[in-house]
Order: structure tokens, then sequence, then C-alpha cells
């Protein structure tokens, strides 16, 4: 059933799990994460970015999730990830999400509060759920002091502020992770302090971006299916099953079914080079990305859960 964020999230807060949010690019994607969703009888969102839009175009992406969702015997919410503008905001609820992010996370304090007001009162006007970001998440390089370090995560009495003046619905925090495949030299610092402590003065759920967990298995067989790729590394397991348990309600993931996507089809294409249906180069990569889907529903907690 297509619901909104909230109806997702408000529940995985209170009951201290996390639900992922995958994002989809296109059939096999949203194929696999709302049929893991079914299986495994998990809450999911399916997170569609500005640059999914421009490649799928916003309809033909939309309807496709949108069918799905309402099909589908479990809560499903389109969400719109880091959206650019109030302009763009609208018009994905125009197109059918039911959940969407404002990001201006890059603003000053001022002026990421006045955006993100303006986009909560039109949305909320149609019954539709707000995500908004505080604090900068990338590139914070291990050369960085802890003093600059401090600066770029979400200081926990702007976020009461920001909550407050915005009346935004979830809140997306900086608290260690970055996107992509390279997190770190090593395995990422992620902030649980900082976590609980905002955890403690917000009730509503919170956002954690970068999540991918970039298994080493699966870089392992991207290298040996012929890919090049440097030291990544993601987030691991447990610090993820940590943060749900003190107010992260909503964990984003695209890197890992990137991964899992691109090794699938490159397996069957080293194995099998004479192939040349789609159907059994993409089957394939579909399966892969549930087995990661169905792990991350799992950690989180999310699992059994609808
Ligand atoms: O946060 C970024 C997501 O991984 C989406 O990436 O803008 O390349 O679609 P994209
Ligand atoms: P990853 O790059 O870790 O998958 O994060 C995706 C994300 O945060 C999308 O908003
Ligand atoms: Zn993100």
């Amino acid at each position: 059933m297509l619901v909104t964020g909230s109806e997702i999230l408000v529940p995985a807060r209170n009951g201290k799990y996390g639900v992922p949010s995958f994002n989809t690019n296109n059939l096999e994607i949203t194929q696999a994460i709302i049929h893991t969703a079914e299986k495994l009888r998990s809450p999911v969102l399916v997170q569609i970015s500005e640059g999914a839009r421009k490649y799928a175009g916003t309809e033909d992406l939309t309807n496709l999730v949108a069918d799905l969702a309402r099909r589908a015997s479990v809560p499903v919410a389109i969400h719109l990830d880091h959206g650019s503008s109030y302009e763009s905001c609208l018009s994905a609820i125009k197109a059918g999400f039911t959940s969407i992010m404002i990001d201006a996370s890059h603003h000053q304090l001022a002026e990421n509060i006045l955006e993100t007001r303006r986009v909560v009162e039109a949305a909320h006007a149609m019954g539709i759920t707000v995500e908004a970001e505080l604090g900068r998440l990338g590139g914070i390089e291990e050369h960085i002091e802890v003093d600059e370090k401090d600066a770029f995560l979400t200081d926990p009495d702007e976020a009461v502020q920001f909550v407050e003046e915005t009346g935004v619905d979830y809140l997306a925090i900086a608290i260690g992770t970055s996107h992509g495949a390279y997190k770190g030299k090593g395995r990422p610092f992620i902030d649980h302090a900082r976590i609980a402590k905002i955890g403690a003065m917000l009730s509503i759920p919170l956002v954690a971006h970068g999540s991918s967990g970039v298994p080493p298995e699966i870089v392992q067989r991207f290298r040996d299916s012929g890919g090049e790729i440097g030291e990544a590394f993601g987030i691991a397991d447990d610090d993820l099953a940590q943060a749900c348990q003190h107010g992260i309600a909503k964990v984003n993931v695209d890197t890992d079914l990137r991964l899992a996507f691109t090794v699938g089809v490159r397996e069957v294409l080293q194995k099998n080079p004479k192939e040349f249906d789609p159907r059994k180069i993409l089957g394939p990569a579909r399966d892969l990305m549930a087995q990661l889907i169905e792990h991350k529903m799992k950690v989180l907690g999310s699992a059994g859960k609808a």
C-alpha cells in the first residue's frame, strides 16, 4: 500500500527500528526493493533523486514505483531524495510522491529554515510529509581537526531550533557518514554520542544518509569480475543497528544497490560472453540486489514489522 513517509517512520522511531530508503532508477531496482519488502514483511521507502528524475523521467519512474507500491502488501512510500528547490518538491508531489526531502543544508541556518518551512507548509497542505537536512554530510577527511569536524556535524541545539521553526517531519543529521563507496580509510567513525543526544532532545524520526555497508565480498566480486575500485569502506551493520536504538529511523542506501547491480551484470557477461538477452543479464542483478536489501532489513530491524 502507498503511504506517506511519516506513516512508516513514526512507528519505526517509536519502536526503535530503522527502515531502509533505497534509491531507484528503473524497473529491476524497484522490483527488488518492493518484492523483498513483501517477502520480509518490512515497510520500505523507495527514493528517487533529482538525477533519477532526469534519467528516467519523473512521470515514467513515479508511475512505475507508484503502481508497484499500491499493489504491495506492505507500506511503501515514494520519497524525493535531496530535493533541490521548492519548485522541484512541488512538482514531485504533483507527480505522486508521498514523501519529499528539501535539501537546503548547504545554506546558512536562517536560509535553510526559511526554505524548509516554505516547503513544509505547502506539502502539509497536501497531506505529504517532509524531510530536511541540517549539517554537512560528505567530505569529512581524516586530516580535519576534531574542532573542525564538529562544525560539519549537526549541532543538537540547532537541531531543536530547526525542527521547532520549520515543522519538518523527519530530520537528516550529519553524524559521520558520507555518500558513495569511499566513506573512510578503514571503518568510518560514527558519532553515536551525538545521535543519542539529538535523539533524546527530539522525538521525530531522524535520518541517516550515506548508510551503505559497501560489503567487502561484493567489492571483491566487483574486482574479480573485472571492475576497478579503490579501498572502499561503508558503514558497519552494528553501527546502524545501534543508531536505530537512539533515534535513527530512516536509513538511506544507494551505493550498495549500485554495486550489487553492476556485479550481477559483470558476472553474467564474464561467464557468458555470448549472452545478449537483457532479461538474462538484468535478472541476476535484480537477485543480487534483493540479497543486499534483505540483509539491510534484517540489520535495521524492519523485517517483520509490516
Ligand atoms: O544521495 C545521492 C544518491 O546516491 C543519489 O545519487 O543523484 O546520482 O542519483 P544520484
Ligand atoms: P550511500 O551512498 O551510502 O548509499 O547513501 C545514499 C544516500 O544517502 C542517498 O540519499
Ligand atoms: Zn543522501
